[in-house]
């Protein structure tokens, strides 16, 4: 047991099998790239293999026996997903393939039907690619136009200057709540309150977030929220669009085929109900009961007790890579979870990462998705160090040898 909290890492990572993964001659390997994908637990990858394995059927079609299990898994799993973020119902849960399909359908469904010639999406300085593109292809198609609350030099982003930035054309506020990139932790819940209290639609990226801290949707106040589970220890290729009911009934469907209608004639179709008219085709089912199982192994652990581990890691990773010479921080906001992004002087990000690689860390090194950020902390990129609830000071404290190391080697 960790004696700063209430997370017993050891449990944890026993339950992480790519962990015990060795690495180039025989290391340990230290995996400090979570914010890219965190590991799988052995939990989720046996659900994923019982659906292979057990009932590898098709969903709401057959009423055979394997299909009926494949359904109530798949429809149980989108329950897990509900209860873990406080959704007022599991039919506010659609599953995506990721973060990046959720804003994609987000923008199109309710978007493309709502933001016209003039209206403005604001977003901040530090977003991810994936809350930065989609609003910009909309706005090709109905001259909507992209506005940026800029951020701190040290990269944390100023509620009341969000506030300032919103004007009578605002009819979007959709922001990170954390980035990936810096590790910054936006006021979402201020930001929010204050987007609302003019009546303007709110959207989250949650995908650092989630495997962080508690999120709670009805009490955050936002109306629509996107994220990952590959970022919270469920597979990839799978996540979820959580968007308040009344929002989803009035959006058109994202994309076209089965399931997503009620019926369908030459002459005309009509479309099926949230969520379902958003999940054309055969979907990622195995993905989702892995996510199902996934948010049930977080809610073991417990959401708070991982918020507190995290951000006592997270302040330890801090306090480590200040005190290397010659190491640099990019982006220093008081509030972080998860992430941190330095370079070392006189070397390359992509050099420090490969020279981190062969003493087994693994870290992200580049733009992170998230180059204006980059171009705003006046960088082409970064190393980045991320954690999750597995992580423990002796991962930090490897890190920090292997870097010291590095740079008295190669610096
Ligand atoms: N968005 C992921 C990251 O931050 C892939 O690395």
């Amino acid at each position: 047991m960790n004696a700063s909290t209430a997370i017993d890492t050891a449990a944890i990572r026993a339950a992480l099998p790519s962990l015990s993964r060795r690495v180039h001659d025989d290391k340990s390997m230290i995996y400090l790239d979570a914010a890219a994908s965190m590991p799988r637990p052995a939990s989720v990858i046996d659900a994923v293999r019982a659906f292979d394995e057990q009932f590898p059927a098709n969903v709401h079609r057959a009423t055979h026996q394997l299909a009926s299990e494949a359904t109530q898994a798949f429809e149980s799993a989108r329950g897990d997903v509900a209860r873990f973020i406080n959704a007022a119902s599991p039919e506010e849960i659609i599953f995506t393939r990721g973060t990046t399909e959720a804003i994609n359908l987000f923008a199109n469904s309710w978007g493309a039907i709502n933001l016209s010639d003039g209206d403005e999406v604001l977003i901040t300085a530090i977003e991810h690619h994936a809350n930065i593109v989609p609003w910009q292809l909309l706005s090709q198609r109905t001259g909507c136009v992209l506005r940026v609350i800029d951020c701190r030099d040290d990269g944390s982003v100023d509620a009341k200057e969000a506030e300032a930035a919103i004007t009578d054309r605002t009819r979007l506020v959709s922001i990170t709540w954390i980035s990936n990139a810096l590790g910054t932790v936006v006021d979402v819940k201020a930001i929010v309150a204050a987007a609302k209290s003019r009546g303007i639609t709110t959207h989250l990226d949650a995908a650092q977030a989630v495997p962080h801290r508690r999120v709670d949707a009805l009490a955050i106040g936002a109306d629509a929220m996107s994220f990952s589970g590959h970022k919270m220890f469920g597979p990839t290729g799978i996540g979820v669009l959580w968007a308040r009911s009344e929002m989803l009934q009035g959006m058109s469907p994202y994309q076209g085929g089965g399931e997503m209608i009620k019926s369908v004639s030459f002459e005309g179709s009509t479309w099926n109900d949230p969520p379902w008219r958003f999940e054309a085709g055969t979907p990622n089912i195995g993905g989702a009961i892995g996510l199902g199982a996934a948010v049930q192994w977080l809610e073991e652990i417990g959401m708070d007790a991982i918020a507190s581990h995290d951000a006592a890691m997270t302040s330890e990773l801090v306090d480590r890579l200040s005190h290397i010479p010659r190491v640099v921080l990019v982006g220093t906001p008081a509030d972080r979870s998860g992430a941190v992004s330095f370079n070392v002087e006189d070397m390359h990000h992509a050099d420090v990462g490969m020279l981190l690689d062969r003493h087994g860390i693994a870290v992200r090194t580049g733009h992170h998705c998230a180059e204006p950020s980059m171009d705003r902390m006046s960088v082409t990129g970064t190393v980045r160090a991320s954690l999750g609830c597995f992580t423990n000071s002796s991962d930090l404290e490897a890190l920090d040898t292997a870097l010291r190391r590095v740079i008295e080697v190669f610096g």
